[in-house]
């Protein structure tokens, strides 16, 4: 079977350097908000241009910790897409926000040019995500946030190392949200998140939250979280750290060899590759009208795929109460009947590439029947 994200396979390469990171934390003997967190924060402020990093305990926590320093709750409205991991409203929903969704553009992300008319009085941030490892339209969406007065908060959880315009997803809007689950470009064996930020006031409100509202130990002066990233998880993303780079600039050409081989099929849409926007292929998502289809034949030769999102936000029973209906958001509703996610990772081989690209073209040339 070609898996869709042979995730495994990059932890095994890299054991024995993990083992040895974790019996040094044994051995070091700090296990919460230790010499690593700090080691891996600063180091992931640096690599990305931003201020401050601040580790916590998962992606999700990532986003409802900076949603909640920026005073974000009841009554106020944020920005977002409706295709997207359910973390990303979920957040808003959990801060007792709601959340406004807006319909996607041609590279799948929130769509500036319909981002003025959701604007109401209530509007407190956009919240733009970096879909399968894809920036969204940062310059646009800056200088609306900018006209309006609103906060940027980039749900950067897909997209570790991509880049627009140059500069890291995660430095251009006010505040960015990170997750190290395991299948993320930057992941560990477990659940992780990081925020980052140049604002300095919003650093310190979430390094509070993060430890119960505490700046100073059995002090609180808010209500906060425990939502710490362990030194465990730490030392991990410390070792993969240092492959990050080489692995995205392999999964960068692992997708030119699909637009390569895969352009002139007619069957099947490639994604958007714009010269302003780096793409770090978390993911790489074709679409198709055939997509059930072609995700059963691939299947019949072995090859995983795999459909994300089969239901847009706006569509969820969770947001029956929002009032959107099908027809609402057209461009996801469509793309979510389209999309269908190709195997894609550091250690997948050319010639499991080339299995999953013959496959693609004996389907469209009709020797792919069952
Ligand atoms: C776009 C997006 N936002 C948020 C999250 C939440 O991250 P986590 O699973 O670490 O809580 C994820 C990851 O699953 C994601 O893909």
């Amino acid at each position: 079977m070609i898996e869709l994200m042979p995730i495994a396979e990059q932890f095994r390469s890299l054991k024995s350097e993990i083992l040895s990171e974790i019996a040094d934390t044994i051995e070091q003997g700090t296990y919460i908000l230790g010499p690593k967190v700090r080691q891996l924060e600063q180091k992931i402020a640096y690599l990305s241009g931003s201020d401050h990093a601040i580790a916590v305990a998962n992606g999700t926590d990532a986003l409802v910790l900076t949603l909640d320093a920026y005073g974000i709750g009841p009554g106020d409205e944020v920005i977002t897409t409706p295709y997207t991991f359910v973390a990303t409203s979920e957040a808003i929903s959990r801060v007792g926000a709601t959340p406004v969704f807006v319909d996607i553009d041609q590279s799948w992300n929130l769509d500036p040019a319909r981002i003025e008319e959701a604007i109401t009085p209530r509007t407190k941030a956009i919240l733009p995500v970096h879909l399968f490892g894809q920036p969204a339209d940062m310059e646009e969406i800056m200088r609306i946030a900018a006209r309006f007065g609103l906060i940027v908060i980039e749900d950067a959880c897909q997209a570790f190392g991509a880049a627009y315009r140059d500069k890291s997803v995660g430095s251009i809007g006010h505040a960015a949200c990170f997750s190290f689950f395991p299948s993320k470009n930057l992941g560990t064996i477990g659940d992780g998140g990081l925020i980052l930020t140049s604002d300095s006031a919003l650093a310190e409100a979430v390094r509070e939250l993060r430890q119960h509202g505490s700046a100073k130990r059995y002090y609180h002066h808010r209500v906060g979280y425990n939502s710490r990233l362990d030194e465990l998880h730490a030392a991990v993303l410390l070792v993969v750290l240092e492959k990050v780079n080489e692995w995205n600039e392999r999964r960068i050409a692992l997708a030119d060899r699909y637009y390569e081989q895969l352009s002139t099929l007619s069957s099947i849409t490639l994604p958007m590759r714009t010269p302003e926007r780096k793409h770090v292929y978390n993911l790489f998502c074709i679409r198709s009208a055939e997509r059930d289809r072609i995700r059963e034949r691939l299947l019949a030769r072995n090859i995983q795929s795999g459909i994300y999102y089969p239901k847009p936000l706006h569509l969820q029973k969770v947001y029956e109460g929002l009032g959107y209906n099908i027809g609402s958001f057209p461009e996801a509703e469509r793309l979510s009947l389209e999309a269908l996610a190709l195997p894609m990772g550091p250690l997948l081989t050319e010639q499991q590439q080339d299995a999953v690209i013959n496959a693609l073209q004996d389907i469209e040339a009709g020797q792919g029947e069952l």
